[in-house]
Formats: C-alpha cells, sequence, structure tokens
C-alpha cells in the first residue's frame, strides 16, 4: 500500500494524473467511480483536463460501486444522479457507458447478481476511485461487512444515515435505510484502487486502514492485502499516522 500524504488540491491532481496515463495507455479502461465529497476535487481536475482537449473518455467505461434502494429515478441525492452531476455529465463518456446498480430494481438480488456480471463482462474494472467514510466503509460496506463480500443489499448504519443526511433536504428522515452496494471482494478484484480521505474527521478510519488489523470491524483495511492500493490523505486525515 502506497500512502501519499500532502495537501488537497494535491492529491486530487495525482489521482487525476493516474486516470490520465491510463486512459492515454488504455482509451477503452473501465473505471470505477465513487460518489461522495472525497473526489470531487478530483473530478474537477479530470473535467478540466477533457475541456482543455488533454484527455478523453470516449472509449472508457464507468462502474459506480453503490446505490440508496428506494429513491425514484432521477432523484438529486441518488448515487446516479450524483456521480451524472459531478462526473458524466462534465466530461465526454458515450451515452451509457456508465452504469450503477438499480435501487429501484424490482428485483433487487436479480440486479445484484446482473451488475456483477456486468463487471465481469467489461473484463473488470482497471481503476478504482474510493472514498472511506468515518467508521472505515468503503462504498457502503459497514463494519462487519464479509471481506469477500459481492454486490448485494445492505442497510445502512445510523452514522452513515446521519453523516449523509446533510445531502438531502429534509435531513435524517429522508435518508433511505438500505442500500446496493459493491462487495468488498468485488472492490478488491479493481486492478488499481485509489482512496482518498480528507480531513481530521477521517483521521481513525485512515488509521485503521493503514496501520491497524485487517478486519471486518473497519471494512477498509482489507485494502492491506490488496496488490496495487494508492491512499491519497491530507494532513487532517494523515493525523492518527
Ligand atoms: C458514502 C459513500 C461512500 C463514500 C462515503 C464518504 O457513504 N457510499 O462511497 O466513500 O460516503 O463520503 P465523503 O467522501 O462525502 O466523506
Amino acid at each position: 500500500m502506497e500512502v501519499v500524504i500532502a495537501p488537497a488540491a494535491e492529491l486530487a491532481e495525482l489521482a487525476a494524473d493516474a486516470i490520465a496515463e491510463l486512459l492515454d495507455r488504455r482509451p477503452e479502461a473501465v473505471l470505477g467511480l465513487a460518489t461522495g465529497s472525497s473526489p470531487l476535487g478530483i473530478y474537477d481536475a479530470l473535467a478540466e483536463r477533457v475541456a482543455s482537449g488533454r484527455t478523453s473518455f470516449a472509449a472508457a467505461h464507468g462502474f459506480t460501486l453503490d446505490e440508496y434502494v428506494g429513491l425514484p429515478a432521477g432523484h438529486p441525492c441518488s448515487y446516479d444522479a450524483v456521480i451524472r452531476a459531478e462526473l458524466v455529465d462534465r466530461v465526454d463518456f458515450a451515452p451509457g457507458a456508465v452504469r450503477g446498480p438499480d435501487g429501484t430494481a424490482a428485483d433487487l438480488l436479480a440486479e445484484c447478481s446482473r451488475y456483477e456480471a456486468a463487471i465481469a463482462d467489461a473484463g473488470g474494472v482497471d481503476l478504482q476511485i474510493l472514498g472511506i467514510g468515518t467508521d472505515g466503509h468503503i462504498a457502503f460496506n459497514e463494519p462487519g461487512s464479509s471481506l469477500a463480500s459481492r454486490t448485494r443489499v445492505k442497510t445502512l448504519t445510523e452514522q452513515t444515515r446521519r453523516d449523509n443526511a446533510r445531502f438531502f433536504d429534509g435531513g435524517l428522515p429522508e435518508v433511505p435505510r438500505h442500500c446496493l452496494t459493491q462487495g468488498l471482494g468485488t472492490i478488491m478484484e479493481a486492478r488499481h484502487v485509489v482512496l482518498i480521505a480528507r480531513g481530521e474527521a477521517k483521521a481513525e478510519a485512515v488509521r485503521q486502514l493503514v496501520e491497524g488489523p485487517i478486519s471486518t470491524r473497519w471494512p477498509a483495511t482489507v485494502l492491506q492485502l490488496h496488490p496495487h492500493a494508492t491512499v491519497l490523505v491530507d494532513e487532517g486525515a494523515a493525523s492518527g499516522l
């Protein structure tokens, strides 16, 4: 695991560099996209590079990590809408090139299997961007998640619902209780994982991720077993190391 401690703006550029280099080498690359506030700087940097003609997503594909269950299609807090606003609509992906698990599917279990199969059919994820929750979750793999888990339905913890309530107009009562999420086993199959964390609120999760024992108590610790994981942290997030 490579850990880089730098100011947030620099971290975003480093991650954007890794993605741009991948797209140069392999224009049809498969990217794993994360929502949340952590990757926003990366997406800004990528949008700038596309606008200035330095990189292109025209042949690339993307898979998002997770989705709330039960939000109507197009709800501004659905991760599908969020990733469109934050990245997809600002760069030059081909129509339909980015997909996520469908939290409105009538048969959620079948949707989870379909999603796993779609990732496999695309050849797997070349580079996966990740944030981390304050409780050490990645995607929506909350503490207690099996380290070998696959895409499935999960119950959100109260902590995560509270952390994410700020995005919903109606606050906590509006935050769904369930989600679909790629599993830790799914994420571990990405060929390169780039996790970004900013701010002191993430310090304990980052300390566990880098220095703690591998445990379902802190799901992100599974990344210690990944052959190519890059952890990008600002001083606040690194303050527990
Ligand atoms: C959500 C997402 C995660 C994300 C986490 C942290 O729970 N499901 O993928 O990493 O939030 O969010 P933020 O980056 O806003 O702190």
